[in-house]
């Protein structure tokens, strides 16, 4: 159903502190992410091993030793970060020995975080990962300065898909800051594969862009798209960079939850207040919103659907990189990127 051995996008950095987990549910499964006594981030599963009660509802403390343990609140079970069992509180001595805790675990998972970003490999936990968490290029080590999270009542690929097609853009996001109905034309992009994904080349982008002509003399943009549903855009300019990243994460089968961040040390950027973006963002991210949860109410008979040369072709090579994969992982071999360089063409 989901895509495993990939790095998913968790939460924000800021959105975790020490001694407060926070929840989250990723491809069905719930997890809790916490960040422990050193600040080194944690996820296991939300479930407790004994009687399944949520350890979110529990709290994080610490062992007399220093160590950070999670506690279950119904019958004060403790585990370590990495999901083993530390403590069962009901036990007598005689009973300890005999129970090897060692053994009885909740799920962990590893992750990773960095540029304000948290990540959770989906795989085997004891092997080693297929690739490093993904890292963006342009940001250094930056957080990003302002981020919007929003739900999609939808599955996966139908925000993904509406995320990366070109055609709904003078539909959907008409507006005067953005793309005007006089504003169509036809346009050809160049594209490539990446390693999970494929990447609209770097390129000047559309002068039907307000906000692109804001950001000043010759900007150049470059969109990537990669697995499991991850999009970039970076926006470089006069050696500066806006670079806005869209994490689209599936909660289950029919839930997406959108996370955009946005980095920049564009000067033109600073002078905008965070409140105006983030405005522009959610309006923007709305108007997708909106849209794929309409469709669900005709998605829901079941129709044939169309994909159309060139304006889906990225949609096309989304659900060939899906395949792609699950038959590369099932057949325990390395991925074949199935995306080849080509130029679309498409009015929008
Ligand atoms: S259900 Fe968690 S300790 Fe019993
Ligand atoms: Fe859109």
């Amino acid at each position: 159903m989901f895509l495993m051995d990939l790095w998913y996008f968790g939460a924000l950095s800021s959105q975790v502190k020490t001694g407060a987990p926070v929840t989250v549910q990723i491809a069905g499964e719930p997890l809790l992410i916490g960040r422990d006594n050193a600040g080194c981030v944690f996820a296991m599963r939300d479930i407790c091993p004994h009687r399944a009660m949520p350890l979110s509802e529990g709290r994080q403390t610490t062992s007399p030793d220093g160590q950070t343990r999670i506690e279950c609140p119904y019958h004060g079970w403790q585990f370590d970060v990495d999901g083993v069992c530390k403590t069962i509180p009901s036990l007598t001595e005689a009973q300890k020995t005999a129970m090897q805790l060692g053994k009885i675990r909740c799920k962990s998972f590893r992750t990773a975080e960095a540029q304000g970003l948290i990540w959770v490999y989906f795989g085997d936990a004891d092997a080693k990962p297929l690739s490093p968490a993904p890292r963006l290029d342009h940001v250094g080590d930056t957080a990003p300065r302002l981020h919007v999270s929003m739900l999609f009542d939808c599955p996966l690929d139908h925000a993904v898909i509406g995320l990366m097609d070109p055609a709904h853009i003078a539909y959907i996001h008409r507006q005067w800051w953005w793309r005007t109905a006089k504003s169509v034309h036809e346009k050809q992009k160049a594209f490539g594969p990446v390693d999970r994904g494929f990447s609209m080349l770097p390129h000047q982008p559309s002068s039907n862009s307000f906000l692109y002509k804001l950001l000043g003399s010759k900007p150049e943009t470059e969109i990537r798209f990669e697995l499991p549903g991850l999009r970039t855009e970076y926006v470089l300019v006069g050696g500066r960079q806006v670079t806005g990243f869209t994490a689209v994460t599936p909660i289950d089968e029919t839930q997406t939850q959108i996370t955009i961040a946005l980095y920049w040390d564009h000067a033109l950027l600073n002078a905008i207040p965070n409140f105006l973006l983030r405005n522009a963002i959610t309006t923007f991210a709305g108007q997708d919103r909106d849209a794929v949860q309409a469709q669900q109410k005709g998605l829901k008979h079941d129709p044939k659907l169309m994909l159309i040369h060139d304006a889906d072709v990225q949609a096309m090579w989304y659900f060939k990189l899906k395949a792609e994969w699950t038959e590369a992982r099932a057949q325990k071999r390395p991925f074949i990127n199935p995306v080849k360089p080509a130029t679309l063409r498409w009015r929008s």
